[in-house]
């Protein structure tokens, strides 16, 4: 083989072996924590909103690009209701920011209500994880 294929050779291994450490830390899991299945974000939100780094995507970053005259928040869902559970639009906003095509919760995550949502099976109610009530 030619030392300029091998090496274009390397570079495919070592981009694949890249994309599948990516594909393994994001929580893509359909079946997210229902059933037998494990819960692979038990947090919730700040299991993706991850404060810090270069791209920081905690909540607070998160809510400054997208929204740039929203108040400063925590990163704490509990933070949210401290205004937003008079408003009662948390669960608008959030299937409106994550649920809608070409999303990047979708396209990345595999975008499941669970990744929200706890489903409790034997009461079978449902809430948001992190939530406290
Ligand atoms: C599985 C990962 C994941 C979880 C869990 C998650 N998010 Fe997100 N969130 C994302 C991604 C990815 C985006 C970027 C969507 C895009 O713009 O393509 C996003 C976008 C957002 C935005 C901007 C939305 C908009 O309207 O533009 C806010 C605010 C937000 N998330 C808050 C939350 C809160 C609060 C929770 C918990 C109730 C949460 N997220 C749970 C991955 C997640
Ligand atoms: C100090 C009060 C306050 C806190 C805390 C707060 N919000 Fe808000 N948020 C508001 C108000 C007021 C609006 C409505 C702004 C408007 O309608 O122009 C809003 C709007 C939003 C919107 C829609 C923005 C738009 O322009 O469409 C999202 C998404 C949102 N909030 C997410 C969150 C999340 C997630 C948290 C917690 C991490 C949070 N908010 C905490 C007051 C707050
Ligand atoms: C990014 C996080 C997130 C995802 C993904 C998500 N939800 Fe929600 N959902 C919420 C939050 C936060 C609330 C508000 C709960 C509250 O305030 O009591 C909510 C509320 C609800 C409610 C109560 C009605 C309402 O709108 O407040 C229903 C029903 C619901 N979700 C269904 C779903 C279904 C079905 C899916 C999947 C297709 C889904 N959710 C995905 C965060 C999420």
């Amino acid at each position: 083989m030619k030392k300029s294929l091998v090496i274009l050779c390397m570079a495919a291994v070592v981009a694949i072996a890249a994309s599948m450490a990516i594909l393994g830390a994001a929580p893509a899991n359909p079946q997210n924590g229902v059933g037998a299945t494990a819960d692979v974000n038990p947090k919730g939100c700040t299991d993706c909103h991850v404060k810090g780094g270069d791209g920081d995507s905690g909540l607070g970053a998160t809510i400054k690009k997208a929204f740039p005259k929203h108040p400063s928040v925590k990163e704490d869902i509990n933070n949210c209701y401290i205004c937003h559970a008079k408003r009662g639009d948390m669960g608008k906003l959030m299937h409106r920011g994550h649920l809608g095509e070409g999303n990047d919760f979708v396209k990345t995550y595999g975008g499941s209500c669970t990744h929200c949502h706890k489903v409790d099976p034997k009461g079978g109610m449902v809430s948001v994880k992190g939530v406290k009530k």
